[in-house]
Formats: structure tokens, sequence, C-alpha cells
């Protein structure tokens, strides 16, 4: 069977598809793109060509480490200008700093290490909590911002034992306005036209400005603990790495490594864990019965008391709420890779070359019809309890990709798990929530991820605070 050429969109001299893409929100622009041209479409954008698949039985085929890999786009290559060869934006192996920082970095995200994060996150969730508390319930809550306030300092104080005390002042701290407008920078540089610098002068030095003043504060942290007398006893994920030798190598990492990884930690797991706790939110108040199940999960497993460690790997519905939230609203909605070789897809059917892009738009593939059936689209976590989860991962495998895949998927993972297990328990067993406009309409906010933009919701305390 010879192969078939993949849809492609008509498009402009030199411009190819770029203006199929709306620039402020791309995603959706590739979504409207698949509900047009099918499962697997090609765009040329300025002269590149990338290929983009929608299905399950594309993105299953595409997820073989042995004909594929990630490929660091043109957004990450510019965040690599801050964080160089740090995990999420290196090449993989091609950079011995990958292997070595992963495998030394892989047992500080393993299951006793996490544990023994758990105060830490406590304390902050705690934080968000008494300022909801304390707001009262006809103050709007802006629900990603408050979600991102948490993700972030708890990252830093689990991460480095830094507190950026982002519940107790109006203002940003000076890395996270730093890191925000590197990442917003990021993002316009990959996609401005080749103008001669001079045309971007004041944004290149403001990149520089930030790049900076992130790596000044990492490195600041980093420094401090190698001369703390007497030396620190933490064992957190910068301890991890100070201390850590790789099992392969013998070697440790060197302070650049380090800094790289301090810096990515904040990046990846920040927007990727509020987005999370956001759309948990949002599906459980448009879903009252889904909402009263979990409320009611927490009030039988937690009672009223301080939430502890054993009582979050209890609960049954409420990781359900979370892997069915990562499905309908993947927040990273996403993923890059390309071949090793040239190859074919789908039983020879379609062509694609080594080296050119390939997008699995999971935020498609997720709600697969093949998958998840007719109602593929409805948020129901029923069908993410344990044992139906076991049975179609099982059926379909890589249907459920939020953490992405292989070598390449998220370390932090079980991090933002106990995180979001433990802040969904807290918030449910303290307050009642409701949407703030019961009319609000989902809105996607993208950045390097996806939100809920314009998402408020006011909680009213259920009893005194626990
Ligand atoms: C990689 C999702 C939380 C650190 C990834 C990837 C995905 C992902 C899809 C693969 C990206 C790719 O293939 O290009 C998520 C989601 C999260 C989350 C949905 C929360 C709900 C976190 C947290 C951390 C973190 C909390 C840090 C503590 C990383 C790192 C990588 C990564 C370092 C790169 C791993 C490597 O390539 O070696 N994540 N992430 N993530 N994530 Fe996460």
């Amino acid at each position: 069977m010879g192969t078939e050429p993949i849809p492609m969109p008509p498009g402009l001299p030199l411009l190819g598809n770029l203006r199929d893409i709306d620039s402020t929100a791309p995603i959706q622009s590739l979504v409207r793109l698949a509900d047009q041209y099918g499962d697997i479409y090609r765009l040329n954008i300025l002269g590149n060509t990338a290929v983009f698949v929608s299905t399950n039985a594309l993105v299953n085929e595409l997820c073989d480490e042995k004909r594929f890999k990630k490929n660091v786009g043109n957004v990450l290559k510019q965040v690599r200008n801050g964080v160089h060869d740090g995990l999420f934006t290196s090449y993989g192996e091609e950079e011995p700093n990958w292997g070595k920082a992963h495998r030394i970095l892989t047992p500080a995200f393993g299951p006793l290490s996490i544990r023994n994060m758990f105060d830490d996150m406590h304390d902050i969730a705690s934080q968000l909590t008494l300022k909801w508390a304390r707001q009262g319930p006809t103050e709007p809550i802006h629900v990603t911002d408050d979600f991102t306030r948490l993700a972030l300092d708890t990252l830093a104080l689990c991460a480095m034992d830094y507190r950026f005390n982002s519940f107790y002042s109006q203002e940003m701290h000076p890395f996270i306005r730093a890191m925000g407008g590197f990442l917003v920078e990021s993002g316009n540089r990959s996609r401005r036209p080749p103008l001669p610098s001079m045309f971007y002068k004041s944004a290149d030095q403001q990149y520089e400005a930030d790049i900076a003043t992130m790596r000044a504060v990492s490195d600041g942290v980093l420094q401090a603990r190698k001369q703390q007398q007497p030396p620190s006893e933490r064992k957190d994920l910068l301890a991890a790495m100070l201390h850590g030798t790789d099992p392969r190598t013998g070697e440790q990492l060197d302070d650049d490594t380090i800094t790289n990884n301090l810096i990515t930690f904040l990046i990846a797991g920040h927007e990727t864990t509020s987005g999370m706790l956001s759309f948990a939110f949002f599906d459980l108040l448009r879903h009252p019965e889904a909402y009263q199940k979990a409320q009611q999960e927490v009030d039988d497993v937690c009672g009223t008391g301080p939430i502890t460690v054993d009582m979050i790997s209890k609960l049954k519905y409420i990781p359900a709420v979370l892997r069915e939230t990562l499905r309908v609203h993947s927040t990273i909605p996403a993923i890059g890779i390309t071949a090793l070789k040239d190859e074919t897809l789908a039983g020879g059917k379609y062509a694609v070359r080594a080296g050119e892009a390939i997008t699995l738009l999971l935020i498609k593939a997720h709600v697969d019809p093949a998958v998840f059936g007719d109602d593929a689209r409805e948020f129901r976590p029923e069908r993410m309890l344990d044992d139906n989860f076991a049975r179609i991962t099982k059926e379909h495998p890589n249907c459920w990709k939020p953490f992405g895949n292989g070598a390449r998927a998220c370390i932090g993972r079980p991090f933002a798990w106990q995180e979001a297990l433990l802040t969904m328990a807290m918030l449910l067993q303290n307050f009642n929530f409701r949407m703030d406009d019961a009319s609000y309409q989902l809105r996607l906010k993208e950045t390097l991820t996806i939100k809920p933009d314009g998402f408020f919701m006011r909680a009213q305390l259920r009893g005194g605070l626990t």
C-alpha cells in the first residue's frame, strides 16, 4: 500500500499556514483545524512543516520510544535561554546533564521523599485556606491566581526551603515577576518575525534582566545552603542535587545544573498544578453530584480534624476527579515529538520525515470517542476510579497522557498529585463553594499551559477552620 498525502490547509506564499494560528490562542486554533481536517494534518509555518495528530490510535503509535523521541519545539528552545539543559528543556540523552540529573532526581521524587514533603505542603495549603476564610463568603476568589500562589510557594518550600510568602503580600516576589516576564517573552520570541535585533532592543534587555533575576535568586539559595553552618539536614530537592551521585557515572551535579533545575521545577510545576486544581473546581461546580461525592469522601476519610498523609492515601474518588479533570482539560494540552528516522504511520498510510515536528494534541486524543465512548467530552469521574482506570488504560494503551511519555514523562507527577489531593481535601473539608457568576462559560487562557480564564468562585466556611 502506498502512502497518502497528509491533509494540509491551503497556505500563503512564504507565510504558509501562519495565519491559520491565532498567536494568543494557538491550541484552540489547532483544535479547530483538527475538527476541519481530521485526525492528522500538516501545516507549513514559515517554510517548516509540522504534523498534528488527534486520535488515541495515532498517539499510541507515536509513544513508541524506539521510533520517536521528544522534540524541543520553538518555545522550549527559547526557554533554554534561561534554564539551558535543565530536565524539561534538555535535548535528552544527547546532553549528559539530562541523564545525570534524571538519575539523581528520580529517587528524590519517589514515594518516601514526597511523603516527607507533606508537612511543608500542608503549611502552604493552610495559608491558602486561612486567606479564603478571612476573605469571607462575599469576596470573589480569583481561582487560578490563588492556586498559582499555592503551587509556587509549595515548590519553593519543598524544593529549596525558600519562602515566596505569596499569600502575605500584594506585590509579587521579584523572582515570580521575572519568571512571568521570561515565560511570556520566550513565547513572543518564538513567534517574532526575523527583523534586525534593534527592533527588539528593549524587550531583549528586559528578557536578559529577568533571566539574571531568576538565576541570582536561585543561585543565592544554593550558595547559602552550601555555606550553612552547621550543615542543613533538610532532605529536599536541593539537598538531593547537592549531595546525590549519579549511579552510572559516579559524578555529581555542578552548580549551574542545580540552578537550571531549581528554576525548571518552578516553571514546570506551577502553572500545571494550578491549572489542574482550577479546572478540578470548575468541573466539580458544574457537576453537583460529583461535588457532593468528593466532599462526602473527605468528610468520611478526614472528618473535621487535621488532614494527615495517611488520610490522603485512602482517598479514592478525589484521585478519580483529578484524573478525569486532566483528561478533559489537560493543562499541558499538547506534547511535541519527532521521528528518529523517516517513518510511516497508521500501517504505512502516512509518511513523516526524520526530525519533522509532530504534535500530539492530547486535548483532542483524551476525548477520543473510540476510547471513551459517545460521552467522551463529559466530566464523569467514575470512569477514572482505580479499577476502571486500570481497565481502560490496559485496553487502550496511552489513552491518558497528561504527564507525558516514557523517559521524558513528568518527574514531578507524585509531587503534584500529593499536593493536589491535600489541597482538594483541605478546601472541601473547610468550605462550601459556588460559582461567583452562575452563567460563567469556560474560556481558556493559553500560555505554556491552558487554564480557565476569568473563573471566580466564592467560599463559605462550613464550620470553624480546621
Ligand atoms: C515534564 C505535565 C507537575 C516537573 C512534564 C511533561 C508533562 C508534564 C506533559 C512532559 C513534557 C514534554 O514531553 O515535553 C505536568 C502536569 C503537572 C506537572 C500536568 C501537574 C498537574 C510538575 C511538577 C514538577 C514538574 C510539580 C516539579 C516538581 C517536570 C519536569 C519535567 C516535566 C522536570 C521534564 C522531565 C524530563 O524531561 O526529564 N510534565 N507536570 N512537573 N515535569 Fe511536569
